[in-house]
Formats: C-alpha cells, structure tokens, sequence
C-alpha cells in the first residue's frame, strides 16, 4: 500500500533508488529543479500524498514554507550543509531533516586541495596559456607560483618572502647553508571536512593550526595539529582553508578586519559556503594586493560571482563543486532517498538526520 510521496526538486545521480524504496510502500515522484518558496508550497499542497521533500541546496526551505505544509514529514538536504533550511521552524513543525555527512567528506577535502594547489602553482592561468597558442616555450620566470609542500632555499640577502616561517638550518655540500622551509595550513572548522583537509596536509610536511568552536586535543596530540584563536590563525598561516558550516553565528566570520590581519603573501581557499566571508571585503583585499590570492568553491549569492571577483587574475573560481565526484554524488543521492524513505515508512530511522 502506498503510504506516501516523495518530491524530487532536480537530479539524483543514479544508480541508487531500488534498494531504498524497493518495498514500493513510498514512491519518488520528479520536479525539474528548485522551486520559489511559494511555488513550493502550491506544488507540495497539490497533492495529499507528497510527505517528503528531496532537495539540492539552492532550495529555500523558510518558515513559511514548514509552517504553510503540515503534511510534511520530512525534508531531505542533498548537501551536508543545512543553511537554506529553517531548521528552528522544523523543530517546531516536527519535519524531519535529513542531510548527506561523511559521503561527500573525501571529494570536498580533495577539492580544496585541488584549489589550493591549483591556485598556488597558477594552473588556471597555465592553462589558458598552454591553449592560447601564445606560449613561446620555457622560461625562467614565467607564472612563477608559491611554494606549498616543505622547500629548500638558501639564505640570499634581500627580500625573502620566507622569512617569516618555520625553518630548519643546514649546510650543502659547497657548505653554503641551506634552509628547509615549511608553509603553515590554517583549517577553519574541523568537522569531518576539515579534518580530511588537515590530514591531506602531512603528505605535504606542512605545520597545521587550526580554529574549532571545540578543541580537538586527542587530534592535537595525534597529529601535532595546533589550535589557535581565528585570529591568530589568520595571522600565523601561509594558506587558510575555510571548512565552517553557515550558521547565524559564523555569517562574515571573516571581516574586512579579519582580512587585514592575514599575510600579504597569505592565500585564500573556501570550500564551506559563501557567506562565510563578507565578499565585498575580499574583493578588497584581493584587488589591493593585500592577499596574494584566493580560490573559492562557493559565493555569497549563488549563482552570482561579482563582475569584480570575476576580473581578478589570481583567483581561482569553481562553481560549487566541492562533492561533485560519481561516488560522492551517487552516495549523497542514496543516502537523501534512504532518510526520507525512512521516515515515510515508519519504524526505524535510517539514515543521517540534523534533527
Ligand atoms: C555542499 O556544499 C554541501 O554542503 O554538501
């Protein structure tokens, strides 16, 4: 018997469905992609049946939309983030949130390392040189980059953009010394995101300081990761990751004060959400030389990316493409349908559920 429906706002990524929803007791039915608040509410009320909501990110679920649709019973988030779900309205609706952690863990942690590395090492730029027909061969100092993994360099008078960082002393051969160099990785917010994103740091012998609302201290030990005020990791690092949840409370964690106390050869990487950083202030930052980069998966108002932000040479731009690999995405598709199937069939949860 049919016990209920479940409205698909846009693409799963198959194959996933017939395990989960193998008893035929819940149905899937489709909608092309997101839908306005409202048009959420007329589509949803038009059928007594449509109990759950499966639904990508960019799908506004406010307090009008729970408050207006009590058949709802739960809605699921495709996205491990729940920021455009008013989640206090659930609670007080008694809708079910589901969301997709842990799946998509190792493909965000990738992709910000791809940007980090791809950003340092100015392979956006390469490429389009590469293509343009223009490129004459090797050169000395063409689309010189930073250095991100342990370096060596040897002490030569003048400016040194290595100064300021963790070093080692040795001699070579010729005996002129030599220093071995270690970049700093800063990683804001140490969920599971971030702790992939730390690990990945080891490989590449760099000292790791972290900001968390709680300190991991069995990590600390672990690792020798080491935790810090948000302040103090934006001052201390070569590269900061911004690996956060968008909540009330970190809404422009990173101020235009924030910025300024970041290292002028420091390099930016957001893969969280876009609001995490007040944009304008960055675009500031960028365009004033303050930063030596950024690369950003994500922006504040999606899908816009300002003209400013767009026009800047030493920015990185993805289009939100943190989990976008056929696993992750198959897995977060599965695990979206299993949680609200679950809830639609009753008797025990499965699934990942926010509240
Ligand atoms: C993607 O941005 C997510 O929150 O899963």
């Amino acid at each position: 018997m049919l016990k209920g429906k479940i409205l698909v706002l846009g693409e799963l990524t198959p194959p996933y469905h017939k395990s989960s929803t193998g008893d035929d007791t819940v149905l899937l039915i489709r909608e092309p992609g997101v839908l306005k608040p409202s048009q959420l509410i007329t589509r949803v009320k038009s059928d007594p049946l449509i109990k759950g909501v499966i639904c990508p990110l960019g799908q506004e679920v406010n307090s009008r939309v729970l408050g207006s649709l009590s058949q709802l019973r739960v809605i699921s988030n495709i996205a491990v983030g729940v920021n455009n779900i008013d989640i206090e309205a659930a609670k007080r609706q008694g809708v079910r949130v589901a969301h997709t952690p842990e799946v998509l863990t190792a493909a965000t942690a990738d992709l910000a390392w791809a940007l980090l590395l791809g950003g340092a090492r100015r392979l956006v730029e390469g490429d389009h040189l590469a293509r343009s027909g223009q490129w004459g061969g090797w050169e000395m100092n063409q689309l010189l980059g930073q250095s991100v993994g342990r370096y060596l360099s040897y002490d030569i008078e003048g400016e040194d953009e290595s100064k300021s960082k963790d070093e080692s002393k040795s001699e070579d051969e010729s005996g002129q010394g030599v220093r071995s160099i270690q970049n700093t990785l800063g990683v804001i917010g140490l969920g599971e995101i971030g702790k992939a994103i730390a690990r990945r740091a080891q490989g590449f012998e760099m000292r790791v300081v972290y900001h968390n609302r709680t300190r991991k201290n069995k990590l600390e030990r672990e690792y020798a990761w080491e935790y810090m005020s948000l302040d103090d990791v934006l001052r201390e690092s070569d590269y900061v990751v911004l690996a956060l949840a968008l909540t009330p409370e970190t809404r422009h964690s990173i101020t235009r004060e924030r910025l300024s106390l970041m290292k002028s050869s420091a390099f930016l990487v957001n893969i969280g959400r876009g609001a995490l950083i007040d944009e304008e202030a960055l675009i500031e930052a960028l365009e004033s030389g303050h930063l030596s980069g950024a690369a950003l998966d994500v922006y504040e108002r999606e899908p816009l990316i300002p003209d400013r932000l767009r026009a800047l040479e030493r920015v990185t731009l993805s289009p939100h493409l943190g989990s976008a690999t056929v696993a992750a995405r198959r897995a977060m598709s599965h695990l979206a349908i299993e949680s609200a199937v679950s809830v639609i069939q009753g008797g025990r949860l499965r699934g990942r559920f926010v509240v």
